[in-house]
């Protein structure tokens, strides 16, 4: 069967076409290597030590993101050397040997998005990893190993959840559960998962921001992952997401997942998820949520 790529919220439409087997092939490859780097963090014992600071001194970065995105690379150009992969330490790199042009396929991976979780050994931290063809999210994985949570998606084959991953030998090892977002929520009941970024300007305005939602929503949750988040979206553990300032890597494969279960991703004004607003609910919810935070005027730092 092929499948053609429509705009969903959460990517580009290109008219490309995939075939269902290949879309098959790019989710397998992202949940054996996602499951891999899980277990290579989950076995690094004791406290993680920061190594650097990016954009503020709260958002740092352990030696365990870095070899969890070194064997990521190293496991994806294993199977498909001719592949990009974009990562969020070592940026995007085309292959070696000017390979760059020969595949229409960008792996988009956060190797450790939850880092100051994993600091503080909280469980909610994953490893995200997406394949998008021409400029499409076809397939995501989500591995969230304190958890033993694995979750992925197909583009237009539903989100799912499976658990016992960790002895993931390259079968089913569970029977896979098929997920469902939350419908027909109203915002007034509605419990709404959150993120803030890492610099103090931008934080004052998500302040502000959140000041305004919670008066008018069940409660709020800061869960510490976006990737993890937009899976509870999914799974219906949470009713609704926002969040200001995510990457293309934090969101690429939790966006399918959310999608694929029922939810609208999208940004502000009708235009797709980025790093200026991520919001994932079902309609009308979505609908809702969105102009309680268009009325803030969130997109801006202070
Ligand atoms: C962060 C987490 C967090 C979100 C931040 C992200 P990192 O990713 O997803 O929940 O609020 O915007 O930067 O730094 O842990 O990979
Ligand atoms: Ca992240
Ligand atoms: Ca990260």
């Amino acid at each position: 069967m092929r499948q053609r790529l429509l705009r969903r919220g959460h990517g580009q439409a290109t008219g490309f076409v995939v075939t269902a087997a290949e879309s098959e092939g790019l989710l397998d490859l992202a949940t054996k290597v996602a499951v891999a780097a899980g277990r290579l963090l989950i076995g690094s014992g004791g406290r993680p030590e920061v190594v650097a600071t990016k954009s503020s001194p709260t958002d740092v970065v352990t030696e365990a993101d870095q070899a969890a995105e070194s064997l990521i690379r190293d496991l994806i150009a294993e199977e498909r050397p001719g592949d990009r992969i974009l990562g969020e330490e070592g940026g995007e790199i085309a292959p070696p040997g000017g390979q760059g042009g020969r595949s229409a396929v960008r792996w988009i991976v956060d190797p450790l998005d939850g880092t100051v979780n994993y600091l503080y050994g909280l469980p909610d931290w994953a490893v995200s990893i997406a394949a998008e063809v021409d400029g499409t999210v076809v397939a995501g994985a989500v591995f969230v190993p304190r958890r033993d949570e694995l979750y992925s998606a197909r583009l237009d084959n539903g989100a799912w959840l499976s658990s016992g991953a960790l002895d993931w030998r390259g079968e089913d090892t569970g029977s896979p559960v098929r997920l469902a977002c939350n419908q027909d929520v109203p915002l007034a009941q509605a419990l709404v998962a959150t993120g803030f970024g890492y610099e103090a300007g931008r934080r004052q305005v998500q302040g502000d921001v959140l000041r305004a939602v919670l008066p008018r929503v069940r409660d709020i949750r800061r869960g510490g992952s976006a990737a993890v988040d937009l899976c509870s979206v999914a799974s219906g553990t949470v009713d609704a997401y926002y969040e200001r300032g995510v990457n293309l890597w934090d969101i690429a494969a939790g966006g399918l997942i959310a999608a694929e279960a029922g939810a609208q991703v999208t940004g502000l004004h009708g235009r797709p998820p980025s790093p200026s607003m991520t919001i994932a609910a079902a309609q009308p919810l979505l609908g809702e949520l969105h102009d309680l935070l268009a009325s803030t005027d969130p997109e801006r730092d202070a």
